[in-house]
Order: structure tokens, then sequence, then C-alpha cells
């Protein structure tokens, strides 16, 4: 049975996902309404990613005896400026994300929840992994620059396909 304290941490994780999901959603709205084709079939596919992390917490309070809770999800912004803005918002909100991430596993240890604690360590992981591609794909448009974004746009098609046959 899940702990009062954990349940209810777990359950900000489910709408922080949810969010991230939307976030996504939206610059990818906004990627492929600017003919950023591959930046848009990235940020769908992380969409994706976000909506899973979501279902994961809320199969896991639901399995250990809690209620996962659908809230309303605040509205993500619609414009982004041009692409070098959108993946310093993804890492920053992917940088929240980490840091929301930590505190669940502060909470859990607080709790002695291991349990939880164990099974939160796929997250951490996760964490370290979304982090790193953003950050190459950070580093690939600082040597690019903008004029370039044409080439940005096909090479991040390319680096997502890789990424599908993983
Ligand atoms: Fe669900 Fe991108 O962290």
């Amino acid at each position: 049975m899940l702990n009062k304290k954990v349940e209810d941490i777990l359950n900000r994780q489910i709408e922080r996902e949810s969010y991230s999901s939307n976030l996504y959603l939206s610059m990818a709205v906004w990627a492929e309404t600017n003919g950023l084709e591959g930046t848009s079939q990235w940020l769908y596919a992380q969409a994706e990613e976000e909506r899973i992390h979501m279902l994961k917490f809320i199969k896991y309070v639901n399995e250990r005896g809690g209620k996962s809770v659908i809230t309303a999800i605040e509205q993500p912004p619609a414009d982004f400026g041009n692409v070098k803005e959108v993946f310093a918002q993804v890492l920053e909100h992917e940088q929240f994300i980490t840091g929301s991430i930590n505190e669940i596993v502060g909470v859990c240890l607080d709790e002695k929840d291991f349990t939880t604690q164990n099974w939160i360590q796929w997250f951490v992981t996760e964490q370290i992994e979304e982090e790193a591609s953003v950050n190459a794909i950070n580093d690939k448009i600082k040597l690019l620059g903008e004029q370039n974004m044409y080439l940005f746009d096909r090479d991040i098609m390319a680096m997502r396909s890789q990424g599908a046959a993983e």
C-alpha cells in the first residue's frame, strides 16, 4: 500500500509527464507549421515518450493500492521563435523534470518506501539519457548556426530514426 506522501508526489509527476507530452506536442505543431519536418518528427516522438512515462506512473500508483489522479493540464506555449529557442526550452524542461524525479527519490527515502525508490530508478536513468540527447542537439545547433537550419532539420530526422532502430 502506498504511503500518502509518496502517492501524492507520484500523482504530481503524472501531471508533469502529461504536461511534458503536451508541451512537446505544441512544439511539434509549431515546427511542422514552420516547415521543420525533422524537428517536428523528433518532437512528436518525444511527446509520445512522455505519454508513456505518464502511463508508467499511472499503472504503478494503481498497482500499489493507490489511485491515480487525472487533472486538467495547463496550456503550453504555442510560439517558440526559432529552433534554438525550442531546444533551449526542451533542455530547461528536462532539467526541471530531473529535479522533480530526484524529489520523488527523496520522499521515498524519507518515507522508507524502498520499493518505489527502486522502481523510480528507471526514471533516474531515463533523465540522464534525455538530458544527454537534448544536449547533443543543442551542441549541433551551436555548430550550425541559424543559416543552416535546413541541414539541422535533416540531421535531426536521421537522429530520431537511428534512435528508433535501437
Ligand atoms: Fe518524462 Fe522527458 O521526461
